[in-house]
């Protein structure tokens, strides 16, 4: 695994389980990700009727999107956080199917896909296992079309604009007589890019053929409101009190950041 060691990918699932409400809150209100789905979904024509795979669905923001673009497509998602599962099979009843699964055990479904689809978390996954996982589970000439934060791709990292959005924090927090935030550790996932990709599929027979970089303007308040998502954000001030203090950090907020993502298709050859 990149530099993730296998206990600390458990704890990235057991990150997204316990988030799993707020996350599915944040995607409602911020229409990045409903955008970050959509261009992935752009890559399969419109009568598609396949068999489509929707890794780390998440709540299934992608499969919904792939089902109401596509409804004669059969979509499974595939998704390791309990809760994420739980609130993906509110979303989407019995229209999809539903597994639990990490991104290097795909081998495990036993079916083949037409196409594959992972939003908003390949950052999160080891490129090495998962591609030749996904890679097992693809018909030929099919394609897997997947995005990631810039922030976790080398082209990328400089894009991102940042206004230091920890200082509304610190300005909220002054008001409630507490001390300065923790700045948090940088996260253990590694830079990919696009040259060691190309390597891995080169080998699992997955061609990397689109590599678009794409950046979004987005108000300050989101990083923010995607830090706060976290149980341990925080986690120094009383409870009763950190509520108020975010809320209050938002009311601070002013600026624009810009954000980037990076979304890439292989086909499998
Ligand atoms: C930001 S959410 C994105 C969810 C969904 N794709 C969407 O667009 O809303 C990241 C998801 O990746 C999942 N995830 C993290 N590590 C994973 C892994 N190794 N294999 C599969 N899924 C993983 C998390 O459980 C979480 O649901």
């Amino acid at each position: 695994m990149n530099n993730l060691t296998e206990s600390t990918e458990e704890d990235v699932i057991r990150s997204w389980h316990d988030r799993a409400q707020a996350y599915d809150n944040l995607i409602g209100r911020w229409p990045i990700f409903t955008s970050m789905a959509d261009r992935l979904l752009e890559c399969i024509f419109e009568e598609f009727n396949g068999h489509a795979l929707d890794l780390a669905g998440g709540t299934g923001l992608v499969a919904e999107r792939l089902l109401n673009k596509h409804p004669k497509a059969s979509v499974t998602l595939v998704e390791p956080a309990a809760e994420m599962r739980a609130l993906a099979a509110r979303r989407l009843g019995d229209q999809v199917e539903i597994k639990d699964f990490t991104s290097d055990e795909l081998d495990k479904l036993d079916a083949v896909f037409d196409a594959a689809f992972c939003s908003a978390s390949f950052h999160l996954m080891n490129e090495k296992t998962t591609l030749p996982s996904v890679a097992s589970v693809l018909r030929q000439g099919s394609v897997f079309s997947t995005n990631l934060w810039g922030h976790s791709f080398d082209e990328a990292v400089d894009l991102n604009q940042k206004v230091d959005w920890m200082q509304f924090l610190d300005e909220a927090l002054a008001e409630f007589d507490q001390p300065p935030m923790h700045r948090p550790k940088n996260p253990a996932y590694s830079i990919k890019s696009a040259k060691e990709l190309r390597k891995i599929g080169a080998v699992c027979g997955l061609h990397l053929f689109e590599k678009k970089i794409v950046t979004t303007e987005i108000e300050t308040q989101f990083n923010i409101e995607f830090a706060a998502m976290n149980s341990n954000f925080l986690s120094q001030v009383e409870t009763e009190i950190r509520t108020l203090v975010i809320d209050r950090a938002l009311q601070l907020c002013r600026g624009v950041d810009i954000i980037s993502s990076v979304e890439l298709k292989f086909e499998k050859i």
